[in-house]
């Protein structure tokens, strides 16, 4: 699989139980959100749901949207949640959704996207005139470690055959150059800005496996995943047990005045006639 496939399911159980880092970075987000309460809010890449539970408290007469690629995600998100959270399987860059909403958060996903722009764009019609883009990421420099680790990993057997010619699908962006692609697709008062989170790892072995190798493992049969994780494990463990060295990437944007660039459609929708094909039919 690749990132042009789509989004890749995740180990959903595990995921809630092990990523309490992304629970506190998540909270960081929130929390520069200034909310009255009553609006509605899209969780893009809402992944188990924890920071969504976090956000529907923020708008208690507001509605909450939750978006994930990943359908197991979306179903444990769907045990944990209340059914007012509306979730839906969705790859972000390719999102439709029923009417503009006023508020987008996003944690921990959008360094799992190649095309930024496309999502940009697509974040940008999904939100009202004015909206707030509050986001989080990996960014540049992100767990720089384990991709060292990986890198020197590759270069030996059996490693270097099974990811022969592959590169991995993170997507650690700089600030400068996400603030001029938020630009670009229509947000104003765009601020980005890195900032370093090592983390200490209590079980690194699953916590590497569920959370950080999952497109890594996705290219290796079953039998392998295990070795490969633990292989890994061991060109970061300094003695001490694993850190890794987390650098997140933080946006903050309004969506501009200016009209949606791609007409929102209900899901299912047919695609509108384009007056240039509309043109030709009536010509015959
Ligand atoms: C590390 S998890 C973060 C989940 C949650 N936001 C959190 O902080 O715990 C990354 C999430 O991004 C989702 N994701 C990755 N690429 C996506 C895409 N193109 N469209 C929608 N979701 C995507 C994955 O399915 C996964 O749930």
């Amino acid at each position: 699989m690749s990132a042009e496939d789509g989004p890749r399911d995740w180990e959903a159980r595990t995921y809630d139980r092990v990523s309490t880092p992304h629970r506190a970075w998540g909270g960081d987000v929130l929390g520069r959100l200034d909310l009255r309460g009553d609006e509605t809010a899209l969780d893009a890449g809402c992944g188990t749901g924890r920071v969504t539970a976090e956000l529907l408290k923020l708008v208690p007469r507001g509605r909450v949207i939750g978006v994930d690629g990943s359908p197991s995600m979306i179903e444990q998100a769907g045990r944990v949640l209340p059914k007012t959270v509306e979730l839906q399987v969705q790859d972000l860059t390719a999102l439709v959704i029923d009417s503009p909403v006023d508020v987008i958060v996003s944690t921990a996903t959008f360094h799992w996207i190649a095309d930024h722009a496309t999502l940009f764009h697509r974040l940008a019609d999904a939100l009202v005139a004015g909206g707030r883009l509050e986001a989080q990421c990996g960014g540049h420099g992100n767990i720089a470690s384990v991709e060292a680790a990986i890198g020197r990993l590759r270069e030996r057997a059996p490693w270097s055959d099974a990811f022969h010619g592959w590169v991995d699908d993170w997507n650690f962006a700089g600030p400068e150059e996400t603030e001029e692609r938020l630009r670009a697709a229509g947000f104003l008062d765009v601020r980005c800005w890195l900032e370093p989170r090592p983390v200490a790892l209590d079980d690194a072995h699953v916590f590497l496996r569920t959370v950080v190798l999952g497109s890594y493992l996705a290219r290796l049969p079953e039998e392998a995943h295990d070795d490969f994780v633990e292989a890994v494990r061991e060109e970061l463990d300094t003695g001490d047990g694993v850190t890794l060295d987390y650098v997140r990437l933080n946006m903050s944007a309004t969506r501009g005045e200016a009209g949606a660039r791609t007409p929102l459609r209900q899901p299912g929708e047919a695609i509108p006639e384009s007056p240039e094909d509309l043109a030709a039919r009536l010509r015959g």
